[in-house]
């Protein structure tokens, strides 16, 4: 059945119309406008469409619209904006963490959560937290070098 789905999507509010069975990632790159969120395996196994749904990590390939509304979605578009951004955007550019770059969405909104919740995670702890996350160009040691920096400048301290 065709519906609008209201929410809150990178702290505005947001509607979007689709039936029960849509799921967010398509509606996101699609009517909403927002191509960061990738879509990979589609069968929450390579971590590509994280977002954040009320502040938890989320694939997006499956979550279905009825089950966004009235929640808060932020996707990586919302974590920072190009004259502020997060400083996981900042320790991403800094380390030359990406290399194709397309998981690097989904392994940054997994850090972000990650950050949230624990301001000074060893690095068993990152790797942990993204290990959800597939990397195919073999990164994932420059992606946890840039989750420690962006740590530190969240921290205060000097990187
Ligand atoms: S596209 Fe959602 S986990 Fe792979
Ligand atoms: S940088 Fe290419 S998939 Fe991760």
């Amino acid at each position: 059945m065709s519906a609008t789905f209201a929410f809150t999507l990178n702290g505005r509010p947001a509607q979007v119309a689709g039936s029960d069975d849509d799921v967010l990632v398509h509606a996101l790159r699609g009517e909403l406008g927002l191509p960061a969120t990738r879509f990979g395996c589609g069968a929450e196994a390579c971590g590509a469409c994280l977002v954040l749904l009320d502040g938890a990590p989320v694939q997006s390939c499956t979550l279905r619209l009825d089950r966004v509304a009235g929640r808060a979605v932020v996707t990586v578009e919302g974590l920072g904006t190009p004259a502020a951004p997060h400083p996981l955007q900042t320790a991403v550019l800094d380390e030359q963490a990406g290399q194709c770059g397309y998981c690097l969405s989904g392994i940054q909104i997994a850090a972000a959560a990650l950050l949230a919740r624990n301001p000074d995670p060893s690095r068993a702890e990152i790797a942990a937290a993204l290990a959800g996350n597939l990397c195919r160009c073999g990164a994932h040691n420059r992606m946890i070098a840039a989750v420690q920096r962006a740590a530190r400048s969240l921290r205060g301290e000097a990187s």
